[in-house]
């Protein structure tokens, strides 16, 4: 090993150990000039080198408690309690703390332990609480040893017997700690002594200043080269989730295609959700078991009175669309039901009967909530990515050639498109991609082209092609994920690694 690639502080400790035998750390604070930080830093890269070797011991310390002090100053309780009672004189119990110099604790200790001594006797008389004393205190082996102890001492200090003594005293409160300490001790190493001896007090500096630089100086000098490939340590920046990642990405897509993005509220009256979508009023998806209704919540439908009766009109007989309708009386309270919406359909449809577009392409990515078992494939609450395009020749190849193309900028180049049905749209498509790694075809989304019985009641004459797909799939086929919920897990080692660029 070159020493030149020792740092400074280095070759400072291996050269005081070359002439030590095993030392504790802090005995080479002085002998070394460096401080206890530096030489424990040191000691960790010497090391790992293996050119020290390290020894930790755990060493036992006992301090004195509060009460071990007091005990020092004062003697033990139960001495104190015995020297102050008189042979041959009885003391009632309840007279004893007018007498004595010791609070409640120490007083039911010293009984305690001077009736266990037998220096007094506890007895009845005329149901009155008697003490009498019986023997002198005698030396006590537990004051000598608190008074042997002045700041923390090691135990290994103390003979057995004392031992024996400490470890009694630990029932008493307050009287002794003890404290657990590590003790390091360094020896420097066979390959350490080799290369202690090949360090020369030379010019060898490790830092470059620009006087050095100046004066030319740094020419008579070592430099420490730097060691570019000492391991460094890994750095999480925050970041954002790769789900917002990837809705940005959609995003870029859509308005680079000419799309405006428009939102909606997640709230929505059954109305807007359903009816507006010609949904019929008995349609299973506006049944419980899918739809999270909003208890107690009734919409005010602060709907243009027109749309309303033409919404009525096409449920019931098609009114002028050329339907039949649904051929039912349509509700009104039904359509006042507030939802949780089940898709973003409803923000595409209200963004119609808005602003009555002859010609419009409008995109939304919102949260959508239905109310079915979570499992590897399915959320409660999840993503959709929707759009219109609205126009006078607008076809439904159109609409294919468009998710195509956004599908592909995404990275998905095997996209299929499958007959579907959708009560607002006519014809209507599934949108499918082929997964190399799974092997086989995923469903993204529905899409098709409003029916007129959707478009004509909001007063929208153009055809109006329509789609709403899924993100939470496409952003696991990204990420190559094969359970949605770990999307939502917060498992950090997931979004850690998960590339910020895609
Ligand atoms: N709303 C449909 C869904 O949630 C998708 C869709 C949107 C279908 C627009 C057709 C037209 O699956």
């Amino acid at each position: 090993m070159n020493t030149n690639n020792l740092h400074l502080l280095e070759r400072k400790l291996l050269q005081v150990m070359s002439g030590r035998n095993e030392t504790e750390l802090e005995d080479l604070v002085s002998d070394s000039g460096l401080t206890l930080d530096q030489i424990r830093r040191s000691v960790e890269w010497l090391k790992e080198k293996n050119l020290i070797e390290v020894k930790v011991n755990e060493i036992k310390l006992i301090t004195l408690g509060r009460e071990g002090e007091s005990v020092k100053q004062k003697g033990l309780p139960e001495k104190r309690l015995v020297n102050k009672l008189k042979t041959g004189e009885d003391i009632e119990l309840s007279e004893l703390p007018k007498k004595i110099d010791l609070n409640q604790d120490e007083l039911s200790a010293a009984l305690g332990y001077a009736r266990s001594e037998k220096w007094i006797k506890i007895f009845k008389k005329d149901n009155r609480v008697m003490i009498r004393k019986e023997g002198n205190s005698t030396a006590s082996r537990v004051e000598e040893l608190l008074n042997k102890i002045s700041g923390p001492t090691e135990l290994s200090n103390f003979a057995s017997e004392e031992q024996e003594i400490l470890r009694s005293l630990v029932k008493r409160p307050d009287y002794i700690a003890y404290e657990i300490v590590k003790k390091t001790r360094i020896k420097i190493t066979k390959d350490g002594l080799e290369i202690a001896r090949n360090i020369k007090d030379d010019n060898y500096i490790d830092v470059l200043t620009p006087k050095m630089l100046e004066s030319g100086e740094w020419r008579n000098n070592t430099l420490r080269p730097l060691n570019v490939e000492s391991p460094a340590p890994t750095i999480y920046s925050g970041k954002k989730h790769p789900v917002r990642i990837f809705i940005d990405e959609v995003r870029e897509i859509f308005v680079s295609l000419g799309f405006q993005e428009v939102e909606g509220s997640i709230v929505q009256s059954s109305f807007w959700n359903f009816d507006a979508l010609f949904t019929p009023q008995d349609h299973p998806a506006r049944e419980i078991q899918d739809t999270f209704y909003i208890a107690n919540e009734r919409s005010s439908l602060n709907v243009d009175k027109q749309i309303l009766k033409n919404v009525e009109g096409v449920h019931k007989n098609g009114a002028d669309t050329g339907s039949k309708g649904w051929g039912y009386q349509w509700n009104i309270e039904q359509a006042r039901r507030m939802v949780m919406r089940t898709h973003t359909t409803c923000v595409s449809v209200k963004n119609l009967a808005d602003n009555k577009p002859d010609e419009a392409r409008v995109f939304s990515v919102g949260r959508v909530f239905r109310n079915e078992k979570v499992t590897f494939k399915n959320l409660v609450e999840f993503h959709q990515i929707e759009g219109i395009v609205v126009g006078k020749d607008v076809t439904l190849r159109d609409l294919m050639g468009l998710l195509t193309k956004f599908y592909k900028k995404l990275g998905f180049d095997k996209i299929k498109f499958w007959p579907s049905f959708f009560p607002y749209t006519e014809p209507s498509l599934q949108s499918m991609v082929y997964h190399e790694g799974l092997g086989k075809w995923i469903e993204l989304g529905g899409m098709g082209i409003f029916r007129p019985e959707v478009t004509k009641p909001l007063g929208v004459d153009n055809p109006v092609l329509a789609w709403g797909s899924g993100l939470e799939r496409l952003v696991m086929l990204r990420y190559g994920i094969d359970d949605v919920r770990k999307l939502y897990e917060n498992d950090l080692d997931w979004l850690r690694g998960v590339p910020s660029c895609p």
